[in-house]
């Protein structure tokens, strides 16, 4: 079986950017694959976080991991720090790494932009870590949104630079990228993409907000004076609704234009509206159950941990043998 690797970091809630660009197509992977998802806690620390909400923040991810439609069963799930190999082959990693290619990535220019003085030199080579994720499990695919293809395009170049030097260890990992949803945009400015960092709540629709919230916020997206559903650069708003009810529903752009010729921007934005609510309650309810059982929940990431250790524990040693670290 061909193995896939992907995570999320816990800083902040999950978006309906996160579940429309990743968690909606890992559910639909996870009968082909041998899938790894983490919970990237470790990520999570290059910008300052609240501890109790870290770790609040990191349970409710396996739970919604889990609620999205994940079996535990089936998928390793885990938390990053967990499986300390991540950290260990992150620095190993990084002798390889150049200071170019990490000034280069442009999630980097994005957020140090953000946090202004006290940039941390880990946000600066945090995606050597998320080379280290992904490459740690001989990973053939990546299941991202859009943002991430820069970063797994550095760790393709980190496998094949290491290959090239010691002997083939890495599989080299590709992207994979859903045809809609892929870039989810902000509701108030649909240039930009929908981040859960967002400062105005209106900007975006969490996983958890409840349905009147979903309405409000769906109700009051930034659209344009046109009046005609369409998908098309011009649009960015509408055309962001469109990819929100597309990727929910699993129809083409061009259909969902089709169905609304003709109907003017409220009944779509309610439409939407009623989608995300449909697609998002069950899931809020099975998540608020997972919470309460404790050792339910235990179980699946303490499993998840051993379950990844092993395989990343062996990839582990082989890069420690080969850089010539004498084993203990
Ligand atoms: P993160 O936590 O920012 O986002 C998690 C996933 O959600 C996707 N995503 C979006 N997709 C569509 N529209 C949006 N507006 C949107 N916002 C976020 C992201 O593309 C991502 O797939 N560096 C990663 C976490 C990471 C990782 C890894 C991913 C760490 N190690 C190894 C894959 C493999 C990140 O910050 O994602």
């Amino acid at each position: 079986k061909k193995v896939i690797f992907s995570g999320i970091q816990p800083s902040g809630d999950l978006t309906i950017g996160n579940y429309l660009g990743a968690l909606k197509n890992w559910a639909a992977l996870q009968d082909e694959y041998e899938s790894y998802y983490c919970v990237v806690d470790l990520h999570a620390l290059t910008v300052r976080q609240d501890s109790a909400e870290l770790r609040a923040r990191t349970l409710k991810n396996i739970a919604i991991y889990v609620a999205s439609g994940l079996d535990p069963k089936k998928n390793t799930l885990f938390i990053q720090s967990h499986v300390p190999a991540h950290s260990e082959a992150s620095w190993l990693l990084s002798c390889f790494c150049y200071m170019g290619e990490l000034s280069r990535m442009t999630q980097f220019k994005d957020k140090s932009q953000k946090v202004g003085e006290s940039v941390s030199s880990a946000l600066f080579t945090y995606p050597v870590l998320m080379a280290a994720d992904i490459l740690l499990y001989n990973t053939d695919l990546v299941p991202v949104g859009s943002d991430q293809k820069q970063h797994i395009e550095l760790a393709r170049d980190l496998a094949i630079r290491f290959n090239n030097l010691y002997s083939p260890t890495f599989t080299i990992p590709e992207p994979y990228i859903g045809d809609t949803g892929a870039r989810i945009m902000d509701l108030q400015e649909p240039d930009k993409k929908m981040s859960k960092s967002a400062d105005n709540p209106n900007a975006y629709v969490l996983i958890m907000d409840p349905p009147d919230v979903i309405r409000r916020k769906i109700s009051r997206a930034v659209t344009d004076d046109l009046g005609v559903v369409k998908y098309n650069e011009s649009q960015p708003g509408i055309s962001n609704l469109i990819s929100i009810l597309s990727t929910i529903a699993g129809k083409k752009p061009e259909d969902i234009e089709k169905e609304y010729d003709g109907i003017g921007y409220a009944k779509f934005k309610s439409d939407v509206a009623e989608a995300l609510v449909e697609e998002l309650q069950p899931l809020q309810n099975t998540v608020k159950q997972l919470l309460d059982d404790k050792p339910y929940m235990e179980s699946i990431y303490k499993s998840g941990a051993e379950k990844a250790s092993y395989v990343a524990n062996k990839t582990l040693r082989k890069m420690q043998k080969k850089l010539g670290l004498i084993p203990r």
